[in-house]
């Protein structure tokens, strides 16, 4: 009952000999996350993060959660990148995809939303807007403590919080998430008063789902934390170093898709087959293409979800360039129960389906497009979970995280730092005029 990975399906471009003769390298890299003894090893404390959160952490997350659960009917992240994705993806996963449209009495979880992920100004207006009639409150989350995204939405919805409840009852009502000691978060939640919890130095935003970053979201969601870390730390343990190659999953996946990448297949697409995991693929995307996408190298991340997708972008991936790899997230047992239903007139045609599961329905879709899509050319890795729950997904985050440490160390690049997202920081703060960026203001205005 855990995490399982299926590649026979590689088109024939890579084969198990050429996969096995990249185990050594594959296992020095796995060895350096535990050792630190490669490039970005201030950024290693994910590596065994799940097995050590202690009882109190634990409680001082579910304690806050149940402040802002019986406080607010509605919860806001604020947050970007790293200190977003991470709990939205798991929220969307496991969390009833319709509760949030029930009146709030028969509500069992506050509605969970999302800002300072954009600067958006009609996406804030109409955030503040429907905010106005309702009990909510604010976590705040920024390592750095100073991402303008993040920022300009804090302070709007601080401002309408204090507003509406005034000062005393908005601090109950917010959380900070920040560095231990620096950052205009930091400072403020400090002279504020609020309720903090500390981002640890050595762990990056792409990899903090696991800290309060995105455990205290996921709690006030009503999501059991322990499991998901239970998940994670089980795969933690099936990775550590004493696990040869042949059973270390992510180090399989990371050696595929770098092979597959030096033969060519220069983007991988990961496939979902339910809604619920669109944001996982999100999370996937930035914990990749952050990690990977440097020194002009990487492979480019994207994602679908099928079934949609194979109504617009099928025919891209059956029949476009060859420069492309699948990997698809597949549930092998839905949580809940629905048959195609029988119909006397039969004008659909569907009554072939009848007393069929959906889900079985969806099976064969996936199972067609696998093997149209590798008819096709199209290389396809196959990562199984038993079911969508806490314990799995949190396999999942720890399989990802882990075969990204490995497959960036495998490429040659430091899966750790993220330089190239300064440049168009510097450029947006010169063309604001922001105060220390005088030189480049004028730089870059005599290029306009
Ligand atoms: O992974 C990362 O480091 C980034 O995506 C950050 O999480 C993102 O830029 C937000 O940064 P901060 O948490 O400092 O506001």
């Amino acid at each position: 009952d855990s995490i399982q990975i299926n590649i026979k399906n590689l088109a024939g471009i890579v084969s198990e000999e050429e996969i096995l003769r990249k185990s050594e390298l594959a296992t020095s890299a796995n060895n350096a996350l535990h050792d630190g003894t490669r490039e970005g090893s201030d950024f290693l404390g994910w590596v065994d993060l799940p097995s050590s959160i202690t009882e109190e952490e634990f409680r001082d997350i579910e304690e806050a959660a149940t402040v802002l659960r019986t406080h607010c009917d509605v919860v806001v992240v604020v947050g970007i990148g790293g200190s977003y994705l991470g709990a939205r993806a798991v929220i969307d996963a496991l969390t009833n995809s319709f509760d949030w449209l029930q009146p709030e009495k028969k509500r069992k979880n506050p509605v969970i939303l999302y800002a300072g992920n954009n600067i958006s100004e009609d996406y804030l207006s109409e955030m503040i807007d429907y905010l106005e009639n309702k009990e909510f409150g604010i976590i705040n989350i920024s390592k750095s403590g100073t991402t303008t995204e993040p920022a300009i939405a804090f302070r709007l919805l601080k401002n309408l919080l204090e507003k509406k409840v005034g000062n005393e009852e908005s601090k109950k009502r917010i959380v900070a998430i920040t560095d231990a000691t620096k950052g205009a978060l930091r400072t403020l939640a400090d002279s504020e008063g609020y309720k903090t919890f500390i981002i640890p130095d050595n762990i990056g935003g792409r990899y903090s789902v696991l800290t309060p970053v995105g455990l205290l979201p996921i709690a006030v969601a009503g999501i059991n934390i322990r499991k998901l870390v239970t998940g994670a730390a089980e795969i933690e343990k099936a990775t550590d170093k004493t696990v040869s190659f042949d059973y270390n999953l992510p180090a399989i996946y990371a050696v595929i898709r770098n092979e597959l990448y030096r033969r060519g297949k220069k983007i991988e697409i990961l496939v979902n087959y339910h809604p619920k995991l669109h944001f996982l693929a999100e999370w996937w995307k930035q914990l990749f293409g952050e990690s990977e996408g440097k020194d002009q190298m990487g492979i480019f991340p994207a994602a679908v979800d099928f079934t949609a997708d194979l109504h617009s972008m099928g025919q891209w991936i059956q029949e476009g360039e060859r420069t492309i790899f699948e990997t698809v997230i597949s549930i092998k047992e839905p949580n809940k129960k629905v048959l195609v239903p029988h119909d006397e007139v039969n004008l659909d045609g569907l009554n072939y389906l009848k007393g069929k599961r959906v889900d079985e329905v969806n099976k064969m879709a996936e199972l067609g497009t696998r093997l149209a899509h590798v008819d096709g050319g199209v290389p396809n890795i196959l990562i199984e979970i038993p079911e969508l729950n806490e314990k799995y997904i949190g396999q999942l985050i720890y399989f990802f995280e882990k075969a990204c440490g490995i497959s960036g160390y495998l490429l040659g690049v430091n899966p750790f730092n993220q330089p190239g997202v300064e440049a168009y920081k510097s450029n947006m703060f010169a063309l604001l005029e922001k105060p220390g960026y005088e030189e480049a203001t004028k730089s870059i205005k005599s290029k306009l």
